[in-house]
């Protein structure tokens, strides 16, 4: 069975102060009605994400320096202690440094920034607001904070021919992302891209982007992302089956928010409840002939993790064995074995593991 890896979307705020053309939740949007969850309603959605089996939560929401970073981190740290989330993924937008390494201290492992198109012409003709290099300096400050980065790109962007669509995924992969998510651009009514149509004769180019971003990236995480189901329905159960994507992102949004919520027309399940998703997610995936993983998950731990005391684990490799250490998790007096050879502790800081290094972690017991 093909391994899933699951990561629910909790929508926690849809307040921006952005007018991306394209966006339905774009500050000149009086139609929506705003909301903002508070931490006890973050918290009362992850306990629901965790029970449905996801390993990872990813909090997004819209542009908005009112969403403060206090309630962030704290919301951070008790979905990492009391929840015990393997991994958090944060989307709120374009961040500072000083605030990217806030979120990495507080426990947030990914953070999640689309560029939307790497054509600087067509970029700040949809975003009044935001230059791409001002938007790719935030993805470098991500991986600068030592979060993981996860980006993409939106396929069928008014203008963007089939030559411009492979320009797109050869930016992608040079710029070697954790995690890549893209999906069809579909015109929001209450946008000014209301009437904007793609270039493309036939839904073919969509699923071909994909198809070419699991070529050129094989050891990076690539949702079926929902966008597709807004393409043509069933387009997420499509990608699922094609083999190409391996993280499906559930949306445990409460239900009286989700309406207000629509980034685009055809968003699907709106009229869910997270606790009904709980139930049917793992049997439907398992329907499928996936097999849902109930952990971190970035990379594909066999091809490009680490194997420690006989389990492969993710790291963000290459690194020294000091930083893998402290990423695992690992504290107090130790000793540490790579593919055979004793390392003592003053040679760890340059010591450097690669993909499919074994790593032996001894932790000594009591006082001798
Ligand atoms: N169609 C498709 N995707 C959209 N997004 C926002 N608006 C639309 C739309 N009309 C995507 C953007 C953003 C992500 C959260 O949703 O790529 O990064």
């Amino acid at each position: 069975m093909k391994p899933i890896w699951l990561r629910g979307i909790v929508e926690i705020s849809n307040r921006c102060r952005n007018n991306c053309l394209y966006c339905g939740i774009r500050a000149a949007n009086a139609v929506v009605r705003r909301y903002c969850l508070d931490a006890d309603r973050i918290l009362a959605a992850a306990t629901t994400v965790r029970q449905a089996g996801c390993g990872t939560i990813v909090l997004q929401a819209g542009d908005h320096p009112g969403l403060d970073d206090e309630t962030i981190c704290e919301v951070v740290r008790r979905l990492k202690r009391d929840l015990q989330f393997p991994a958090v993924t944060l989307s709120l937008g374009v961040k500072t440094l000083p605030q990217l390494a806030a979120y990495r201290a507080a426990g947030a492992d990914r953070y999640l920034l689309r560029f939307e198109t790497s054509n600087p012409a067509r970029f700040a003709a949809i975003h009044p607001d935001e230059t791409l290099e001002q938007r790719l300096a935030c993805l470098r400050d991500i991986r600068q904070a030592g979060l993981w980065v996860g980006t993409g790109f939106m396929i069928g962007l008014p203008g963007q021919t089939e030559a411009d669509l492979e320009q797109e995924i050869a930016f992608t992969a040079a710029l070697q992302p954790d995690m890549v998510g893209c999906g069809p651009f579909i015109p929001n009514p209450q946008t000014p891209l209301a009437g904007a149509a793609s270039e493309f004769a036939s839904l073919e180019p969509y699923y071909r982007a994909i198809r070419r971003l699991r070529e050129l990236l094989p050891n990076a995480r690539i949702p079926a992302t929902t966008a597709f189901d807004a393409l043509e329905p069933g387009g997420r159960r499509k990608l699922l089956l094609s083999g190409f994507v391996d993280v499906y992102m559930p949306n445990f949004t409460p239900t009286d928010c989700r309406g207000d919520y629509l980034l685009y027309p055809g968003k699907p399940g709106v009229d869910e409840t997270p606790e009904r998703l709980a139930e049917t997610l793992l049997p439907d995936l398992r329907g499928l002939g996936l097999d849902p993983i109930d952990e971190w998950g970035d990379r594909n731990p066999l091809s490009d993790g680490v194997i420690v005391n006989g389990k492969p684990r993710p790291l963000p490799l290459p690194c020294t064995l000091s930083a893998a250490l402290a990423c695992l998790g690992v504290r107090g007096q130790v000793a540490t074995e790579v593919n055979g050879t004793i390392v003592q502790s003053d040679a760890r800081p340059q010591t450097v593991l690669k993909p499919g290094d074994s790593l032996e972690v001894i932790t000594f017991v009591g006082g001798g």
